[in-house]
């Protein structure tokens, strides 16, 4: 048998969410070959090549002129995402984005064109478009297992990693993150959101800070109008102490609930007529643990054999028009517009 066709792809910025990506390809895309990583950081890059078999580089654009290469997954501070994207582009090489696709909206739809004026494929990961509670939710809802959905909250509690308060994470910097917990790990909240209930309209939204480092908003706290009407609540929070339980997601239909709990043992629960006491639809866990490695199966997939993505690139505008809205509205005290 020919040995299948493999997707060629060097992995850039070895920070966080890179060990992420590479456990999931070791795991769930086996059509990926990681052949090159990138970091500026010479000592990053090294390790992470050593850790992955490949060759490093401290140059983007060494690497795109260098390595035999398919595809680039780009995991860069906010600011460079464009300054990435734009110099795969130029190499036609097709890109796998971390999210947010941009600080501003402007940037994300030069992103979008620019992919487009190449005719290469670009994709924004956002893994919790392959979290299988928040489908199974939809599911559920759709067959009326809660009756209309009539408000719904999502809670997104981060706890903050240790910092160096002598070299502050770029995330700290609004001129490098573009916000603060919304427009960056809350993106993995509102998607959901999305998924489950449809487009949201409309917010007004309250941010504080209470990490003097952090530049952007530490604490957010808004309200979510949906176009079909349900308005539900987003609480994102930057925790800095001991957490108590809360589950990540609660609708609430005319005649019950979904709950979707949080962490390792968390599950999704079904409450209505007939599961007064709640039914234990499935794990909450598992496929969030496994939604990285798919996500990149996606990609590769989507590169090698021209499958549609799970989403398009387009649809993580939501979450960016979202987080934005939210900013415009603590600045006007207002109703802000999401689209
Ligand atoms: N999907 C998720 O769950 C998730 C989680 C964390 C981060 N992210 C996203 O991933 C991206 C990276 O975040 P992170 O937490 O891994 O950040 P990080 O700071 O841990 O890693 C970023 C890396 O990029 C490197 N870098 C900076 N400038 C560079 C350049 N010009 N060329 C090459 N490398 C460069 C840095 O040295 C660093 O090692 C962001 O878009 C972030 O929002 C997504």
């Amino acid at each position: 048998m020919a040995d299948e066709a493999k997707l060629k792809l060097a992995l850039v910025g070895c920070g966080g969410i890179a060990r992420a990506h590479w456990y999931g390809i070791q795991h769930f895309a086996p059509r990926i070959e990681v052949s090159a990583v990138v970091d500026v950081n010479e000592e990053a890059a090294k390790t992470f090549a050593e850790h992955v078999g490949a060759k490093p580089y401290t140059s983007l654009e060494r690497c795109l002129y260098e390595a035999d290469l398919d595809a680039l997954d780009l995991m860069l501070p906010h600011h460079l995402h464009e300054w990435g994207a734009s110099a795969c582009f130029r190499a036609k090489k097709h890109v796998l984005l971390e999210k947010p696709i941009a600080m501003d909206v402007s940037t994300a739809e030069r992103i979008l064109k620019g992919a487009k004026e190449a005719g290469i494929k670009l994709m924004v990961a956002e893994q919790a478009q392959y979290w299988m509670d928040v489908v199974k939710t939809r599911q559920l809802i759709d067959a009326g297992a809660i009756g209309d959905v009539i408000t719904a909250r999502a809670c997104f509690y981060d706890p903050l990693k240790p910092f160096d308060s002598d070299n502050l994470p770029w995330r700290f910097h609004l001129s490098k993150a573009g916000g603060g917990i919304s427009i960056d790990g809350g993106a993995h909240w509102i998607r959901p959101m999305r998924m489950m209930l449809g487009e949201i309209d409309e917010v007004v939204a309250a941010t504080t800070r209470h990490i003097p480092e952090m530049e952007g908003e530490s604490v957010a706290q808004a309200v979510l109008r949906f176009d079909s009407g349900v308005i539900g609540t987003f609480q994102a929070v930057q925790s800095t102490g001991a957490l108590g339980p809360i589950e990540d997601f609660r609708i609430t239909g005319k005649s019950g609930e979904i709950v979707i709990e949080r962490g390792r043992e968390g599950r999704l629960m079904l409450y209505n007529e007939a599961n007064p006491q709640g039914q234990n639809v499935m794990s909450a866990f598992e496929s969030k643990a496994a939604s990285y490695g798919v996500e990149l199966a996606d990609f590769a997939d989507h590169v090698l054999d021209d499958k549609p993505l799970a989403a398009p690139p387009e649809y993580a505008l939501g979450e960016l028009r979202t987080a934005i809205a939210m900013y415009r509205s603590v600045r006007t005290k207002r109703w802000e517009k999401v689209w």
